[in-house]
């Protein structure tokens, strides 16, 4: 199979699909690989590096999208992508679609297969292709939320972990998932009041345990977020239902709640944002003010440290890769369901229930679709 990397153009993205290391695994397995010229330069990857590993460096998109048959890429793609794919391409990347109905119709009338890192399951349900980002994403959000609190940004003054006398800031995380996790652990450390809400009382155990009484677990009622919201300095929404759109956990009338000056998060704003003041925003610009409630829905926030997350990314999807590229989508769907859970559109068709619910698309079993595309 020939695997195409096309370089990632949604704003201040730095991140790439493939590292030399996955190009000499694919070549190994008799694949070829096409590089778009200076994909890997935003993550510290010269085009001399790939090509030392066998790939072959094409000057555009337009030549590496006409010379592959897989497609592997990190974000979304923008419009201009989504024109270029044509019936005989698997595309494998985040997709995002159940807030997109727009993409979702636009891949849908490509015709490719369409397979999106975030649905991917392992044998435990969990969801091995978005951990990795989550894990960087969790900690970003700490760290800009700490900046962002700073008074010549806009927020409260306040410092995170406080000093000997003055109190700490109260760190308030709701979703206790792999993102709220690590924006816990970075807020813990920076000697933040931290409190993590969930609505799985299991989820909830594990955190205990895992905090070891450094921050409190705290059930995720809406009566509970809202008693809380007078107290708290920084928010981080990190809530997730697997393929769905994100459910609202603060609505706009209680941002009156909160302080002037206080920080909001949104990590799942890929997902459509879990604060219904949220809209998406972009590193160069990543922050707004509603009801004087600073808002930070920065949809990529992994790409603002490429050194980090291409490797953390690409250490997670590479063997999938060189699976779909040895065995073909069927073939490989059915030796891993996990894996199949991951396929979101194929041949014109929704094969993944909840982003056909969230999007207005009819849904398709995948095999049936897989089986009529054969
Ligand atoms: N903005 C970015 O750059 C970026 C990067 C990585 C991940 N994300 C997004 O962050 C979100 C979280 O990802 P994750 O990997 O931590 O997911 P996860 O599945 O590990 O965790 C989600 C948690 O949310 C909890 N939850 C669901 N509904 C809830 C509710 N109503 N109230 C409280 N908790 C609820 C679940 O029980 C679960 O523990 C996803 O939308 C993901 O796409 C965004």
């Amino acid at each position: 199979m020939k695997v195409g990397v096309p370089t990632e153009i949604k704003s201040d993205e730095y991140r790439v699909a493939l590292t030399p290391a996955g190009v000499r695994e694919l070549v190994l397995h008799e694949h070829s690989v096409v590089v778009q010229a200076g994909a890997g330069e935003g993550s510290g990857i010269a085009d001399a590096d790939y090509v030392s590993q066998g790939a072959e460096i094409l000057p555009d998109a337009d030549a590496v999208f006409a010379a592959a048959d897989m497609i592997v890429k990190v974000k979304e793609p923008q419009p201009v992508e989504v024109a270029r794919l044509e019936p005989r391409h698997t595309l494998f990347t985040y997709l995002h679609l159940a807030p997109d109905p727009e993409l979702t119709q636009g891949l849908v009338a490509s015709g490719a297969t369409c397979i999106a890192y975030e649905t991917v399951e392992d044998d435990r349900g969990r969801l091995p292709l978005l951990a990795p980002m989550s894990e960087v994403a969790g900690k970003i959000a700490t760290q800009a939320g700490a900046f962002m609190l700073e008074k010549p940004l806009g927020g409260r003054g306040i410092l995170l972990g406080g000093v000997p006398g003055v109190a700490a800031a109260n760190v308030m995380v709701i979703g206790g998932g792999v993102v709220g996790m690590n924006a816990a652990f970075i807020a813990i450390g920076m000697e933040a009041t931290v409190y993590v809400y969930d609505r799985n009382i299991d989820r909830l155990r594990e955190l205990d345990i895992a905090f070891g009484g450094r921050a409190d677990t705290c059930y995720a009622s809406t009566l509970d977020i809202e008693k809380r919201l007078p107290d708290v300095d920084l928010v981080i929404g990190a809530v997730l239902v697997h393929g769905a759109k994100a459910p609202y956990v603060i609505r706009r009338e209680q941002l009156k709640l909160m302080k002037r000056g206080a920080v909001i998060v949104d990590v799942s704003i890929d997902q459509g944002g879990c604060f219904e003041t949220s809209r998406p925003t972009t590193h160069s610009d990543p922050t707004y003010e509603v009801d004087g409630v600073t808002h930070y829905c920065v949809a990529n926030m992994p790409g603002a440290v490429p050194i980090t997350s291409t490797y953390a990314l690409t250490n997670a999807t590479l063997p999938y890769v060189l699976h779909l590229a040895d065995a073909g989508v069927e073939r490989a769907s059915r030796e891993n369901p996990g894996l199949a859970k991951g396929v979101n559109v194929v041949d014109g068709k929704c094969t993944y229930a909840p982003v056909a619910e969230a999007t207005g698309q009819e849904y398709t079993e995948l095999f049936d679709a897989l089986g009529a595309a054969a």
